[in-house]
């Protein structure tokens, strides 16, 4: 039966009712839900609506509900009640019988809904920094071992300067960084409990809803009833921050897709994580990599989903809120999914060292290092950046490195280039010079490990 059958005649239309009826999205809720009625069953006897007794009764058939769909949760969905607060109610009354009915005293589905939420994403926060300090943590150890895998940077996916992909791992680990800080401020700002708020106006009994956001492990009680039941703030902050997260994994997902090509052939991917064609014999495709990439677009389709979905609801409840958990739950699924992917894909990595030397040798990505070699000689930098051009457009035509160029052909582009430039042209020296705080020198990149792994301690 509805939760709100008196003020009809007619049953609902088939059709209609499983267009309105949200269990198979809000089913997961059931666990927040049995702990916010537990909470509510307290509030109720402060206000003398139940006696210890009733609420000691109604405590236990709630965590014997509980206990059974930790057994078996597919249950939940073999019923036909309208929500998941329908449900709860149902397994009550087939308990408890009249004394069940009393436990909506006071209390709406718009604040029990709200604080459901809050409680499912308040644990769901906690699951995902896990998940994004697992890919740090791997990061990190990814960095350690390829230290010395010296490979090209590349601006407009063109070799620009030479990296190592020690610097490359411990870049996305920053952005994994700032993700998880975004988190952490995102729980702070939605750990107020909305429960006790009623339909909109807040409930008619004088419960301490101070005491019921404390027992529910919320910082404080929300201010404003009419707010608390319309706020979805942090569903939207909540897809944001996956939004944004999902941009890195994306990239990184891309770069790693560039550097298996068969043209870069940096990396070998396991065979754990990349799968074949029916048709051709010889593929290995990097599968995990592009559904990374690819599921970022959900992501970002959910945030604009849910942002259009919320832009001109009028306070306070509206059905459509109902759309917001799926978006939420589907979207913060799939960044916990790609969070654990992108840690497997980097568990058995291997790096092809020669092939990446080879590359970062190729595409003139010492010519800054000339620059500056003339700078130190006294010439002004736009001066040297225009003669180490024409050195480069020389080196192309006669199909040289620039470190293979001889001193007599240097010299013909400047006179102050002697046999000192060779050592300055090496990898090793390009990388040792960028040597201030973030850069790619050996010794920055040795630092950086060590404060990313106190981070994670
Ligand atoms: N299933 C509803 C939702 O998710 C619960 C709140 C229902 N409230 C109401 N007034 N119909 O939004």
């Amino acid at each position: 039966m509805a939760l709100w059958g008196g003020r009809f005649t007619q049953t609902a239309d088939k059709r209609f009712k499983q267009f309105n009826d949200s269990l198979v999205i809000d089913y997961r809720l059931a666990k927040q839900d049995i702990i916010g009625s537990i909470a509510w069953t307290k509030a109720l006897v402060t206000v003398k609506i139940l006696t210890s007794d009733e609420q000691r009764s109604l405590q236990q058939a709630l965590e014997q509900v509980l206990k059974s769909i930790e057994t078996n949760p597919a249950q939940i969905l073999q019923s036909d009640a309208e929500d998941i607060h329908s449900w709860v109610e149902q397994k009550l009354v087939e308990q408890l019988g009249d004394l069940a009915k009393k436990l909506h005293t006071g209390r709406s589905r718009n604040d029990q809904i709200a604080t459901d939420i809050k409680l499912w994403c308040k644990a769901e926060i906690i699951t995902l920094l896990k998940a994004i300090k697992a890919l740090q943590a791997q990061l990190v150890l990814t960095a350690e071992r390829h230290q010395t895998a010296v490979m090209p940077g590349y601006t407009h996916l063109q070799r620009a300067q030479p990296i190592t992909f020690a610097h490359w791992c411990l870049a996305y680990f920053e952005m994994l960084q700032r993700d998880s800080t975004r988190l952490d401020d995102a729980y702070q700002r939605l750990d107020v409990c909305p429960l006790g708020c009623g339909a909109l106006a807040g409930t008619a009994y004088p419960i301490d809803r101070e005491l019921l956001a404390d027992w529910l492990g919320f910082a404080s009680a929300t201010n404003n009833s009419l707010d608390s039941v319309s706020d979805r703030d942090h569903i939207m902050e909540l897809l944001s921050c996956a939004a944004m997260s999902m941009n890195h994994l994306s990239r990184f997902a891309e770069d790693l897709i560039m550097f298996n090509s068969g043209e870069a052939n940096f990396i070998y991917l396991s065979d754990k994580v990349t799968s074949g064609s029916s048709l051709m014999p010889q593929k290995k495709n990097p599968d995990v990599l592009e559904l990374i990439r690819g599921k970022s677009g959900k992501v970002f389709g959910a945030l604009s989903g849910a942002m259009l979905t919320f832009k001109s609801l009028p306070l306070a409840y509206n059905k459509d809120m109902q759309e917001d958990k799926d978006y939420l739950f589907s979207a913060l699924d799939s960044w916990q999914q790609c969070l654990e992917m992108a840690k497997l894909v980097l568990e058995d990595i291997e790096i092809n060292y020669s092939r990446c030397r080879e590359a970062a040798l190729q595409g003139y990505s010492n010519a800054t290092e000339l620059a500056d070699y003339l700078v130190a000689k006294g010439v002004p930098f736009r001066e040297a950046h225009h003669i180490v051009g024409k050195i480069v457009v020389y080196a192309i035509g006669k199909q040289k490195a620039l470190e293979t160029l001889t001193l007599d052909e240097f010299k013909q582009f400047s006179v102050k280039i002697d046999a000192d430039v060779y050592p300055i042209l090496s990898l090793a020296s390009c990388l040792a010079k960028r040597n201030a705080k973030g850069g790619v020198a050996p010794e920055q990149v040795s630092y950086a490990i060590e404060q990313a792994k106190q981070k994670l301690r």
